[in-house]
């Protein structure tokens, strides 16, 4: 089995930047890797994205976000991330689980208990290996995507209040999960989180070969 590994914190947090970096990291080493992105990664789950960031749809309910979320989800673990894992690669997803506890559970305030029960369905149990949880003041990752020219679509409008609730909720994940979750001062230089990125996972990789080999 092969390491499968997210990353998660607030829009403008980093995490492209750095995935493309690791993703380098790993191919330069001839480490097989697959760089997914939630919601979305299969055909169907492209489609629910759609749904989901389409400023249309302003009438959606945080309930139906959330199971959107979750179907996305359910497909790309089912037809991608678990065929992937026992053929050898190393998966990287942008954003997942953690994602939905944050956003949905503590951002739209839905109840966790439910959050986690979907959780646990969608994911059919699969957690990650690492988990790197980039860390900012929402204001200093606003002012990053101020830099950006991309469309503005349902999900990026939301208020300050929402944004750092969605913050606090992934602190508290880290805080329960402190193992799997890593939390990275995202506001460093992109040249020092990449080198911490590369260091746990050697770390985590190395006793990974550690137990395999006993
Ligand atoms: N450590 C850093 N220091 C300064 N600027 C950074 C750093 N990391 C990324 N940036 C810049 O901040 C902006 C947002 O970064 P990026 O797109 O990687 O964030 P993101 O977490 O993927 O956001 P989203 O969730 O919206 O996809 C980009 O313009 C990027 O170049
Ligand atoms: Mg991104």
């Amino acid at each position: 089995m092969s390491l499968f590994i997210t990353f998660e914190g607030i829009d403008g947090c980093g995490k492209s930047t750095q995935l493309e970096l690791f993703r380098k990291y790993l191919s330069d080493r001839g480490i097989r890797n697959m760089i997914i992105r939630e919601p979305g990664g299969t055909s169907i789950g492209e489609r629910i994205r759609e749904i989901l960031l389409d400023k249309i749809n302003t009438g959606m309910t945080p309930e139906t976000e959330l199971l959107l979320f979750e179907a996305s989800r359910a497909q790309i673990v089912r037809e991608v991330i678990k065929p992937e894992m026992s053929s050898g690669t190393v998966v990287i997803c942008d954003r997942f689980a953690d994602s939905t506890t944050a956003y949905q559970g503590y951002g739209r305030r839905i109840g966790s208990e439910s959050v986690r029960m979907l959780n646990e369905y969608a994911t059919d149990g699969l957690k990650p290996d690492i988990t790197y949880l980039f860390d900012i003041d929402p204001v200093d990752a606003s002012q990053r995507m101020d830099t950006r020219d991309r469309e503005i679509d349902r999900l990026d409008s939301e208020s300050r209040d929402f944004i750092v609730r969605v913050r606090e909720g992934y602190l508290q994940i880290a805080g329960e999960d402190p193992g799997r979750v890593r939390v990275i001062d995202a506001g460093k230089s992109i040249e020092k989180i990449a080198g911490e990125i590369i260091r746990i996972y050697e770390e985590v990789s190395g006793n990974e070969t550690c137990l395999r080999d006993r």
